[in-house]
């Protein structure tokens, strides 16, 4: 099953994956902030599919580039929050109640969910980002406690992507990382293929041992080289 609320886009994804993979895919148009939806979504995931072992917690939306943390207005500020955090807990409420109690051995279901390093190292310029995103480390680790032993979640924290948060574009992308003055050891660009490797291990058996982990895949940024800071006069 694959949710969005871009619903073009949803199903431009879904034949591509049918088409490519040769896999049946259920496209949900779902706004993961409002909790009807996600009722909705859920009821229907365990009725279609009948059982939900993997839940990817990934939808996210960007801030403004440049904004002030203490200038930026209400609205722009809730939005983020709901769709970055509280969209992740209501998708986990409504799906894991029931995936709790599925009979799989040993585990009955697993969860991985999209943070960032943002939320790891918070960035000046994405602010209301970097606060949503610390709350979904927070939020997994809770989780991982609540759902022990028979469900296991963990986080992975990508880098630089070029992905639709970019507008798709290399050159966004890398005028955001030299504003930021980011440093990245093995000195190339994150792909969505190393997000998808470490989100399929994850989903795999191969990390049955695994819980409350957030895995940073960033070329290094964080722990190694230089996550971003902007100076003042940057913003
Ligand atoms: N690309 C990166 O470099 C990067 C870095 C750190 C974290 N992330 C995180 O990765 C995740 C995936 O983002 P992406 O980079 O693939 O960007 P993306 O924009 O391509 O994907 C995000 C998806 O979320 C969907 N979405 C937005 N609001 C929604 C809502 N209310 N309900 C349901 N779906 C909604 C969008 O339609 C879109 O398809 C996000 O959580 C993002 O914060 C990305």
């Amino acid at each position: 099953m694959l949710v969005d609320i871009n619903e073009e886009l949803l199903e431009e994804t879904s034949k591509k994956i049918e088409e490519e993979y040769n896999q049946e895919v259920v496209p949900v148009v779902c706004d993961v902030s409002n909790s009807k939806q996600v009722k909705k979504m859920a009821d229907q995931a365990f009725k279609e599919i009948d059982n939900v072992y993997i839940l990817v917690n990934n939808a996210g939306i960007a801030a403004n580039y440049g904004n002030d943390l203490l200038a930026i207005d209400e609205e722009t500020y809730d939005t983020i929050m709901d769709v970055n955090l509280k969209g992740q807990w209501l998708v986990a409420k409504f799906v894991c109640q029931k995936m709790k109690s599925q009979k799989f051995e040993p585990l009955a279901g697993k969860v991985i969910c999209t943070a960032s390093i943002a939320g790891i190292v918070a960035d000046g310029a994405i602010c209301v980002y970097s606060i949503s995103k610390a709350g979904v480390i927070a939020l997994m680790q809770c989780l991982a406690r609540n759902l022990a032993p028979k469900i296991t979640v963990n986080a992975i924290s990508p880098g630089y992507h070029v992905t639709g948060i970019y507008e798709d574009s290399e050159e966004v992308m890398r005028f955001t990382m030299e504003e930021g003055h980011v440093k990245t050891p093995l000195n190339r660009l994150g792909t969505v293929l190393d997000i998808a490797n470490v989100a399929v291990f994850l989903a795999s058996t191969d990390s049955n041992f695994i819980t409350g982990h957030n895995f940073p895949v960033d070329g290094g940024i964080v722990k190694v080289g230089v996550p971003a800071h902007y100076l003042k006069t940057d913003v």
